[in-house]
């Protein structure tokens, strides 16, 4: 009988050790950012002003601005906005659409992860080799764009995309 008690005892003990795992495995469920120059953790932190877009993109690696902005120009408009306030238009375009910069815009990218939104903010956030420099605030300074921004901008980019194909990050 002691013995059965045992067993008991180990199951519960078992039991509670993997609901803490379950527990301890959703908390940490995170949109594991990396950088376009070597692939190393971007450190991008949750903060207190993030919006809930940001913070659920930083979750979930889904920017939520992409499909809201998709049939909703006035609304995308803030990204635009964006794009203009922190001067992406002097290498980009107005529009986007290149000038010393490539066009953003097209289907022809300069990293094959830019059709995720994920693997475009990983571009905008931390830099490339390439000559993008790196915009956001907590990698730079406080002045740069933060998480919400950088979505807003990923959103409107999104809407103005005239290359052909499907466009996976609508899925
Ligand atoms: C000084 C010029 C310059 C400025 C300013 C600039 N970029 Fe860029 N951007 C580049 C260059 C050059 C590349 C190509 C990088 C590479 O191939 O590694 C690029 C690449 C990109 C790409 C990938 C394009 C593609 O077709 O795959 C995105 C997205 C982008 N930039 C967004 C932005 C945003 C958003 C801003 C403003 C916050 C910005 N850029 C400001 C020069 C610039």
């Amino acid at each position: 009988m002691l013995g059965n008690k045992a067993v008991k005892v180990a199951l519960l003990i078992s039991m509670l050790g993997f609901v803490g795992l379950t527990l301890s495995t959703q908390a940490s469920a995170a949109c594991n950012l990396v950088s376009t120059k070597d692939g190393s953790p971007l450190g991008i932190k949750e903060v207190d002003t993030d919006t809930p877009q940001a913070k659920e993109f930083l979750e979930t690696c889904i920017n939520p601005y992409t499909k809201a902005f998709a049939n909703d120009p006035a609304a995308a408009k803030a990204g635009k906005k964006k794009f203009g306030l922190y001067s992406c238009t002097q290498c980009h375009g107005p529009n986007a659409g290149g000038q010393v910069g490539p066009s953003i815009t097209d289907e022809r990218w300069q990293y094959a992860k830019h059709v995720t939104d994920k693997g475009m903010f990983e571009t905008i956030a931390g830099g490339s080799n390439g000559g993008m420099m790196t915009w956001h605030q907590q990698l730079s300074n406080p002045d740069n764009p933060s998480t919400d921004e950088i979505l807003k901008i990923i959103g409107w980019l999104r809407s103005e995309y005239k290359g052909g194909g499907d466009k996976p990050w609508l899925k």
